[in-house]
């Protein structure tokens, strides 16, 4: 897990934030969500998204949530930066910090090189949307925020991660900012996708058992991009061994809920039809990505909250 001193700078680079200052984020993302018209704050700052891999969810709230902020919001495009001649990614950084720029949201291929910038101080608060297959923190705490929304409190909820864990950035986040809050995580999916370190942190189930229990479900993407070999056969096979049908979810207890961080395979992680199933939080949680990327954007400019 990375490391990072929480705190004292307003970079987010993993959920290894503690519990405290994730309730302090959620305190703010719902001042936003009271008052969606909420306008200004940070008229004058600037705000750099850069993202080397694709996005839509993230790229979006994060944008509409600087601007909701009063920011100026700069986008690189990266095909056409100085990086495609050899500029190292940490000269980027301090040619933005010259320039300017307040905050770097950043989308990257990942092996550690956000919390390499941290230990550089390249003179900006840095923002990890997403890296590799190291972690997606914003997106665990969305995710944590709309169950938090939904049941009032975390502790000792069951969360069933199933799917791709072993390439999944957003499962590594996850596990960590649950078991900050006394959530109880299990993991399930294709014997072929899963992930011995992650397993240290929770138990791995076979798919009925863990949903049998779950208090909510967190699907995960097949993450083809990533995969080096085949790790299943077809799309049709995954969905029925370990895609989120109507019996699935009938297997569940009556109240639990349905996450999926997008974007949805629909017919492969989960049946079509339950996206906008009544105990589907899909769209909730694309919604709450702006409240607490606001959230999250505020406390990189105020260094940490
Ligand atoms: N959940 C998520 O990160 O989606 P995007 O890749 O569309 O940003």
């Amino acid at each position: 897990m990375i490391q990072i001193q929480t705190g004292q700078t307003g970079h987010l680079i993993d959920t290894e934030l503690t519990r405290g200052e994730m309730e302090a984020l959620f305190e703010r993302a719902s001042i936003f969500r009271r008052s969606p018209a909420h306008r200004g704050g940070y008229e004058g700052r600037l705000a750099a998204n850069l993202f080397f891999e694709p996005s839509t969810r993230t790229r979006l709230s994060f944008e509409v949530a600087e601007r909701k902020l009063g920011m100026e919001v700069l986008c690189l495009d990266e095909g056409r930066s100085s990086s495609v001649k050899g500029e190292s990614f940490y000269d980027t950084l301090r040619t933005l910090s010259a320039v300017g720029v307040d905050v770097a949201v950043i989308r990257h291929s990942g092996g550690g090189l956000l919390a390499e910038m941290v230990k550089r101080s390249p003179g900006i608060a840095l923002v990890n949307a997403g890296e590799g297959e190291g972690g997606h923190p914003t997106q665990a705490l969305l995710d944590l925020y709309t169950l938090y929304q939904h049941f009032g409190a975390l502790s000792g909820l069951l969360v069933a991660i199933v799917g791709d864990l072993r390439h999944s950035r957003v499962a590594r986040s996850n596990l960590c900012a649950l078991r900050a809050f006394g959530a109880q995580p299990v993991l399930s999916g294709p014997e072929s996708m899963r992930d011995p370190a992650l397993e240290q942190e929770a138990p791995y189930l076979p798919l009925d058992e863990a949903l049998r229990q779950a208090d909510a479900v967190m699907l995960l993407r097949i993450q083809l991009e990533r995969h080096q070999e085949e790790l299943f056969t077809s799309p049709a096979d995954y969905h029925r061994q370990f895609g989120l049908t109507s019996e699935r979810l009938e297997r569940m207890p009556a109240h639990g809920v349905i996450l999926h961080p997008g974007p949805v395979n629909r017919g492969v992680e989960i049946d079509g039809q339950l996206v906008e199933h009544p105990r589907s939080k899909i769209f909730d949680q694309v919604e709450n990505g702006v409240w607490i990327r606001m959230a999250v954007l505020e406390r990189a400019i105020e260094g940490g909250l």
